[in-house]
């Protein structure tokens, strides 16, 4: 366990959440890090039911309350985060969240920027690309946030290797199981530097 006073981190999250579940998990056991809240802008997605068992605080929001208002910046000021995570979240980030919180919105990226980022670049669509051009490794992209996609400083990439045998869904789970062994070790790393 890495040893700093106590952080408060902020999850968002657009879909499935096995991520959000992860880091949650990993923090359980390290008290000086305390999941405030997971923000998510789908209302269906399976990332609430998650919370609900882990019995972690989530809130949904739309696209206008966080594209067009203040409205999640007020929340987020209240919820007063050391770090920003975006995990699995598909939404571009509005300036106003950039501005107020800067150097503390992180997001993962399931390919090795700065390849396959960018706008419809996220999920299933990135490993299909990866599949179709035959590429030999992939892997993941941690990286802080700015105003474009997936172009923020690069904090952590970890490869794997691809075979032709691998489906999109092999690449995906590979992928996954990168971001599950490196998230949550790369958010500690950066709240202990803080
Ligand atoms: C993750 O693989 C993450 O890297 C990706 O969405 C998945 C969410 O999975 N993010 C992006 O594509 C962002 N452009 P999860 O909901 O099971 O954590």
């Amino acid at each position: 366990m890495v040893a700093f006073p106590t952080k408060r981190v902020v999850l968002f999250a657009s879909g499935s959440g096995s991520n959000v579940e992860n880091i949650v998990r990993y923090f359980r056991d390290r008290p000086n890090v305390t999941i405030a809240a997971v923000l998510t802008n789908k209302r269906d997605a399976k990332v609430l039911e998650r919370c609900d068992t882990l019995n972690i605080s989530a809130l949904y929001f739309n696209k206008t309350a966080f594209s067009q208002t203040d409205c999640v910046l007020e929340v987020l000021k209240g919820l007063d985060p050391d770090l920003i995570v975006l995990a699995g979240f598909l939404l571009k980030v509005p300036q106003r969240l950039i501005r107020n919180f800067p150097d503390k919105i992180i997001n993962i990226h399931p390919a090795l920027l700065p390849k396959y980022g960018g706008k419809g670049m996220y999920g299933s669509h990135v490993h299909r690309a990866v599949k179709q051009n035959c590429e030999k490794e992939t892997g993941i992209s941690i990286h802080f946030v700015n105003e474009n996609y997936d172009e923020g400083a690069i904090i952590h990439q970890a490869k794997t290797a691809l075979s032709p045998e691998d489906s999109v869904a092999s690449i995906a789970q590979k992928v996954h199981q990168l971001e599950y062994e490196h998230f949550p070790k790369v958010i500690e790393q950066l709240l202990a530097r803080q």
